[in-house]
Order: C-alpha cells, then sequence, then structure tokens
C-alpha cells in the first residue's frame, strides 16, 4: 500500500476503543495491492487506517452510526472546520462557566438528538477518550473532569484533524456507510481489498463491540469465500495469554508481528507489551520488508512462526 514511510501518522477528529494509530505505517508496508478496486474497511472505527492510506476509492463501515453519520455530515458539508470551531468555542466557555452539569446536559441532548456535533464535543471530552455506549444504545462516558478541557489550542487541534479529514473528502471518492460486516463484505468484488479490524473478543462493555469467539468463526468463514483480498488485525499475545487462532490461520495465511507497549497507570513497572498480528491472504502480503521495528519482533516472528 502507498505510504512514504517518513510522513507522520495522523489523527483523525473522532477517537475509539482500539484505534490503531501506531500501527498504520506496519499495516501499510505489510499490504501487497495495486488499489483499482475499492479500499473496503467493515469496521472503520476512528478511520486512522484509511485516512492515512487514502485509497482512490474506498467503501468505509461501521455499525456505529454516529460514526458514520459524522463523516457523512463532512461529505455534506454541513461540519467544517470553522463549523467545529464556533460550536466548540462556545460550548467549550459554557463547560467552564457551567463545569460538569454542561457535560451531561449535551450527553442528554445527544441521547435525545443525536447531532454528530454533540458526539464530538462528547468524544473529545469524556473520560479517557473512550467512546462507550450502554444497553440502551446510548453514550454513557462520564466527564473527564477538566471544565478547561476546550482550550484554545485544543480546539484548533481538533479544528486541524477535522479541516485534513474535510479535505480529503472533497477528492477521493469515499462512501460511508452504516453496515453490519456482513453486508459490506458481501459487495467485495475480485479489484478490491478488505482491511478487517473487529472489536476484541468478550469485552462486551460497549453496545457496539459485542465481539464473541462466535463472531470470529463466522467471520473466518465468510473469509474463505470472500472475492477479494484481504488483510485482517488480531491480537496475538500479551504476557500472560496467547491467541491460539492465530496460530492456526498462520498455516494458510501470511502473519506478520507489530510489539508495542502501554501503560496501565503512570509507573514504569507497569509497562506491558502486546503482540499483534496482521493475518494476510498470501497472494497479498508484501514479502519485502517483513520485519518491524522494534527488533524484538523479529524474534517473536522467528521463534512463532
Ligand atoms: C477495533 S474497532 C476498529 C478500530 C479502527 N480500525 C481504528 O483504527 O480506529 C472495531 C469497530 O468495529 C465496529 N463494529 C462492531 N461490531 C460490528 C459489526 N457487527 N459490524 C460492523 N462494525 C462493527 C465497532 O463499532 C468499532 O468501531
Amino acid at each position: 500500500m502507498r505510504w512514504n514511510g517518513t510522513g507522520k501518522v495522523r489523527v483523525p477528529p473522532i477517537k475509539c476503543q482500539g484505534i490503531k494509530t501506531k500501527l498504520v505505517p506496519f499495516i501499510a508496508r505489510s499490504i501487497r495491492w495495486q488499489g483499482e478496486g475499492r479500499w473496503i474497511e467493515p469496521f472503520l472505527g476512528s478511520g486512522v487506517v484509511a485516512f492515512n492510506l487514502k485509497p482512490r476509492r474506498a467503501l468505509l463501515a461501521d455499525i456505529n452510526p454516529h460514526i458514520i453519520r459524522f463523516y457523512q455530515a463532512i461529505q455534506r458539508n454541513e461540519i467544517t472546520p470553522q463549523v467545529v470551531r464556533e460550536f466548540l468555542t462556545e460550548e467549550g466557555r459554557r463547560l467552564v462557566r457551567e463545569g460538569e452539569a454542561h457535560y451531561y446536559a449535551i450527553r442528554e441532548r445527544f441521547n435525545r438528538e443525536q447531532n454528530p456535533l454533540d458526539f464530538l464535543f462528547l468524544n473529545r471530552a469524556g473520560f479517557n477518550g473512550l467512546v462507550r455506549f450502554n444497553r440502551q444504545g446510548e453514550l454513557n462516558v462520564p466527564f473527564c473532569r477538566k471544565p478547561e478541557r476546550f482550550s484554545p489550542a485544543y480546539i484548533s487541534k481538533i479544528v486541524n484533524q477535522v479541516r485534513w479529514v474535510y479535505q480529503l473528502l472533497q477528492t477521493h471518492e469515499w462512501e460511508f456507510r452504516v453496515a453490519h460486516w456482513e453486508q459490506t463484505l458481501s459487495e467485495a468484488t475480485p479489484s478490491d481489498f478488505a482491511y478487517l479490524d473487529p472489536p476484541y473478543e468478550g469485552r462486551h462493555a460497549d453496545y457496539y463491540n459485542q465481539w464473541d469467539t462466535e463472531d470470529t468463526h463466522h467471520l473466518l468463514e465468510i473469509l474463505k469465500r470472500l472475492q477479494c483480498g484481504y488483510a485482517l488485525s488480531m491480537w496475538l499475545e500479551n504476557p500472560y495469554r496467547q491467541n491460539m487462532i492465530v496460530y492456526y490461520l498462520s498455516q494458510s495465511h501470511v502473519v506478520k508481528v507489530y510489539e508495542h507497549f502501554y501503560h496501565v497507570g503512570a509507573e514504569e513497572k507497569n509497562r506491558n507489551w502486546i503482540r499483534e498480528a496482521l493475518i494476510i491472504h498470501p497472494d497479498f502480503a508484501c514479502m519485502e520488508d517483513t520485519l518491524v521495528s522494534p527488533c524484538s519482533v523479529q524474534a517473536a516472528q522467528g521463534s512463532l512462526f
């Protein structure tokens, strides 16, 4: 895939669980696809992968309607950088004046009216940058407890992120759709390429991220019959557990591994590693540049596969 290797990965305006910002260069370098058909992403999330890879044509879908409606509103020019600046400046001022009551008033309004600008506000002022919905499909993330959240610098940062996506949407043939992944994949044709990043299994904390072993098996069944090339992201292992399904898939796919670290709390001793796998249809795996820094990944690859 096209990636100049030196450019910085840019971050979209909407954050979500499992966002793949760190993995974008790794994903781009691992895939061999000429870009003739459509880039299909049935689990779009934040959009960070597609937006950085910039395929000419794409079908970008997610079951979460709020994410998709936000990008559709940019596409229709209803949300522009200027609109975002004015909205966040006004609501940010009220947040300073009224404190967390204003966050919860916007949350209530969003759950009633589902306005994409309210979604952006909540997404950027919620605790830990989480997007989480309860069983009724209502956003239930608590306030980050920073009434000064929307400083001029923070607003400009978000406006620039919106401008970036806004400009991309002017020049690329991208369709955004609210859809179940199976529906999205049913439209794939041989010249397309699908990048799949389903939710982690068994974390039922979020209404739009329900995913269990049965879903994984069903997805793998559909992939066997898929008309186009594909790459599937899955966690491989952490210090405590291994995802055995990746080992099984390595018999029929090219599996590339990326290791990174995350912190639980601020202390250095709580720094943990996690290895992520990219499981690629063998005809679409880039065989050069198979190893990705840091070097420990090489050891992991050598010993595992
Ligand atoms: C791990 S996240 C994707 C993250 C994304 N690659 C990124 O970097 O931001 C998984 C996404 O799958 C979506 N999702 C969950 N179940 C789905 C389903 N049945 N069909 C389509 N999308 C689904 C969730 O709403 C979530 O946005």
